[in-house]
């Protein structure tokens, strides 16, 4: 099915399932342990052998020499493989980061090598006994003392409008700040985990990652083998955030170590690994420039940012990426910057670009209100826009940033925020309140999905989109039992194996919209199959409450199954003209209080509230569930996540989840989500836009600008930890 114009009715508009606060069809199996992960999968290779990964201990460099005697003859030991032992390796296309490393070092931990034994334990004690002598060489950490030698990016150009510069000079209030953010770990709950097990010239990987297709087509660049040799599953995936988003040393080195050994090979990359192994949201610096009238209308935006990555083409932290969009404004420029760095690599982490981005915009924004005595709910209304502010041709589909804000406002009580800064107190506690908008870009992907009606009446759902803890078993279980008629109990859905259809994989919050429309799709053709069988004629044919009707005519679903199963595959294309047309992204509102401690400085989130319009809301529990957990990350990034750099040795030092904070329960406040109504027929289909990354956005901000409500402090440079508001 192709999607170019707005989608009219359909059958998904009944919201008898779709729409309705379902439980996640795989809850039951999560509670109780009977969801297998990757690491767990005893029950599909009950012989595999354990790897234990080796990483470099220099950040740059080469490695002299590398003795692997001792470990080889070491108790258990079945093989060792490193960068000598195999031929000449590629690089993925999304990681570019060459995964095996030697002689040359790229970054620190680096993989340089895998021990294979026949226990954990003994893995992990031969590795300990390979000896590499390295060449150190000195290398560039700081991303602040790199800016001068920052270049354009090739997928990140400028944007501009009318004549930043002049507009900005002549404007009659003026606002020049600059933020930083630091870098950060995804911190998933599941580490990255692989077994591999080769048949003849063909090898099955039981992976962690959000992207089947992706890791797919990069192993086989990696390994220099055609794609259709590699089957993935990934049916459990315990958090992604970007991290898991195409493959690192789990996947490829047990694949290399299952070839090696001729036996199945798990492995998992330690916790302790993890941040320097694996990929990680770059920090970033920010300026922002923002002109206005003195009634608070902007007429000059501008926001330089830059980040830095082992290329200076790879994946950039685009703190840009949500300026264009957001605010009225006739003069505008944006510009990214990129700095070459020899950290372990930067990539996708949790609304990459949008969330830093917005930190400091929503930051900005909040101190032009006080700059101009201006509510900063009454600023950001004022600014409003219906078109896209740098490309004024392109209408929004939707935007109810408005209506995000005013619902917000009343829900949350901001009519009792004291402006002036400091100005409430109960006891010894500062009372703050703080505001910010938030955006994510509305983006789709072609998908596709196979549903088959099976004789027993049940409808089966196959395709390798995944569920990274989002809730895609339960919207796409929904969707199929809206489309067929049938209840949700009747619905089986199977996910996360590449011999299922081709999907869109979890990434860029575009999941949930783009799946189910493959899903809607295929659903679409099996209805054609069953009409047919049945006889009907095809155009006036209803499916629900487990019946088909056409005219006066009725037969059960269940016994139009009997005569044989019946099978409908189909991809959703999507064409990019919708896309040119309209500019898509889902916006919201977040409202913060806090309470910071006049003696001590103790910071106490104590209310937390987001305000969303992301089209139709597909299942209301799991995409409140998305936001409050985008929320809770949001936090942890405002006020506690930060990798610390060795500057001298180029690592990050805290490596693990003792000494990388993370928010945890008694962090987080009562939190709220709520949904806007809105439905926007631009997006797909299923006229929903995802959630998944916008409830990230803005939410930082908000707690910074509370922070500044309460005290008078105003931090730039985050995470906001005790020190920078004391
Ligand atoms: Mo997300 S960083 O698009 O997995």
């Amino acid at each position: 099915m192709k999607f170019d114009k707005p989608e009219g009715a359909n059958p998904i508009d009944r919201m008898k399932v779709v729409g309705q606060a379902k439980d996640r069809i795989d809850g039951p199996l999560k509670v109780t342990g009977l969801a297998r992960y990757a690491y767990e999968r005893r029950d599909a290779v009950p012989d595999a052998v354990y790897g234990h990964v080796i990483g470099s201990a220099i950040a740059k460099g080469r490695i002299r020499t590398l003795d692997t005697r001792d470990a080889l003859a070491a108790h258990g030991v079945l093989g060792v493989v490193t960068a000598r032992d195999v031929g000449p390796m590629g690089v993925g296309e999304l990681f570019r980061a060459t995964v095996l490393g030697g002689p040359d070092i790229q970054h620190y931990n680096q993989a340089i090598g895998v021990v294979v034994a026949e226990t954990f334990e003994q893995a992990r004690a031969a590795a300990a006994l390979v000896r590499v002598d390295y060449a150190r060489q000195s290398g560039r950490f700081d991303l602040a003392a790199q800016i001068g030698t920052a270049v354009a990016h090739p997928r990140f150009p400028d944007t501009a409008r009318g004549d930043f510069a002049k507009a900005f000079a002549d404007a009659p209030v003026r606002l020049d700040t600059r933020y930083t953010t630091p870098d950060q770990s995804h911190a998933a709950m599941e580490p990255h985990a692989t077994i591999a097990s080769w048949q003849g010239d063909r090898v099955t990987l039981w992976t962690s990652q959000q992207v089947v297709f992706w890791a797919r087509r990069d192993l086989a660049k990696i390994l220099n083998i055609p794609i259709d040799r590699i089957r993935m599953v990934a049916s459990f995936v315990g958090g992604g955030f970007g991290g898991k988003a195409s493959v690192l040393a789990d996947a490829v080195m047990a694949a290399l170590a299952s070839r090696a050994v001729g036996r199945p090979v798990k492995i998992a990359i330690g916790r302790p690994l993890i941040a320097n192994m694996g990929t990680h949201r770059p920090a970033t610096v920010q300026r922002i420039r923002i002109g206005a009238t003195a009634d608070g209308r902007i007429t000059a935006f501008g926001h330089q940012s830059w980040s830095g990555n082992l290329h200076a083409d790879g994946a950039a932290e685009a703190a840009t990426i949500p300026t264009p969009l957001m605010y009225a404004g006739d003069h505008r420029a944006t510009q990214h910057r990129m700095a070459v760095l020899d950290l372990p690599e930067g990539n996708a982490m949790r609304a990459p670009g949008e969330a830093p981005g917005m930190l400091a915009i929503e930051s900005a924004m909040d101190e032009l209100a006080d700059q101009l005595g201006m509510d900063p709910v009454e600023l950001r209304i004022r600014n409003d826009t219906r078109v896209n502010p740098t490309e004024p041709d392109k209408p929004f589909s939707t935007r109810n940033l408005v209506q995000c804000l005013q619902t917000g406002a009343a829900r949350f009580g901001w009519d009792k925020r004291v402006a002036k800064p400091g100005g409430r107190r109960e006891g010894a506690w500062l009372i703050g309140m703080g505001v910010a908008a938030a955006v994510r870009g509305a983006r789709v992907r072609n998908s596709s999905a196979r549903v088959r009606l099976a004789v027993d009446g049940r409808v089966i759902v196959e395709t390798d989109m995944t569920d990274i803890g989002t809730g895609s078993y339960t919207i796409l279980g929904q969707t199929a039992a809206e489309m067929m008629g049938v209840e949700l109990d009747r619905v089986v859905v199977r996910l996360g194996d590449s011999d299922y259809p081709l999907s869109v994989g979890s990434i860029g919050q575009r999941g949930a919209t783009s799946s189910t429309s493959a899903l809607y799709a295929a659903c679409v053709k099996l209805r054609e199959q069953v009409a047919q069988r049945l006889g009907f004629n095809g155009t006036d044919v209803d499916f629900a409450d487990g019946v088909v009707r056409s005219g006066n005519r009725r037969v059960a679903l269940v016994d139009a199954a009997k005569a044989g199963e019946l099978v409908a595959e189909d991809i959703l294309e999507f064409d990019e003209a919708m896309s040119k047309t309209y500019e898509q992204a889902a916006f919201g509102a977040h409202f913060v209080e806090v309470a910071i401690h006049a003696m001590t400085g103790e910071l106490r989130l104590r209310r937390m509230l987001a305000v969303c319009a992301a089209g139709r809301i597909l299942n209301p529990k799991t995409a409140r569930s998305q936001v409050i957990g985008a929320m809770t990350m949001g936090a942890g990034g405002a006020l506690m996540e930060a990798l610390a750099i060795d500057k001298r040795f180029g690592f990050f030092v805290n490596h693990d989840l003792a000494s990388y904070e993370v928010p945890v329960h008694a962090d987080i406040p009562h939190t709220e989500a709520i949904f806007i109504d809105e439905v926007d027929p631009t997006i797909s289909p299923m006229k929903a836009k995802g959630v998944g990354e916008l409830g990230m956005t803005g939410i930082g901000a908000a707690i910074a600008n509370a922070v500044y409500n309460a005290t008078g402090a105003r931090v730039r440079d985050f995470p906001i930890t005790l020190d920078t508001y004391l």
